[in-house]
């Protein structure tokens, strides 16, 4: 498995959020109440870039597209916009660092088409 240099993790001591173009497309690392978590920063709704350092409440995700809140832990919508969850990815921390996975080919394909990156 590929692996890319995020941040260091004291980052998230004072942040809650941290987008960041890697592989090409927006990467999203949250600090949940169940620890870091990371997902394709692209809204399934209307595919607006999530680009928040805040969370709502403490545990949403939300989209300044049109405000559909994801669970910051499982990247699932509260569903007043879409029903799609936001496409989870793969992370580590490693003495202090944190390293996100590449996503899968089809993923990084669907995120490059809607975000205008590919063609
Ligand atoms: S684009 Fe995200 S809620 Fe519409």
């Amino acid at each position: 498995m590929e692996w890319a240099r995020f941040s260091k993790e004291a980052a998230f001591i004072t942040r809650q959020a941290m987008v960041k173009y890697i592989y090409g497309v927006p990467i999203a690392v949250y600090r949940t109440v169940e620890g870091l978590k990371a997902y394709i920063a692209i809204c399934p709704h209307k595919y607006h870039v999530i680009c928040v350092r805040e969370l709502v409440n403490g545990r949403y995700i939300m989209c300044q597209g049109h405000g559909e809140l994801f669970k910051s832990t499982t990247g699932e919508p509260e569903g007043k916009f879409t029903r799609e969850s936001l496409r989870p990815v793969e992370l580590k921390v490693e003495n202090g660092t944190v390293y996100v996975a590449r996503p899968s080919d089809d993923v990084l394909k669907w995120a490059k088409r809607i975000s205008g990156v590919d063609g």
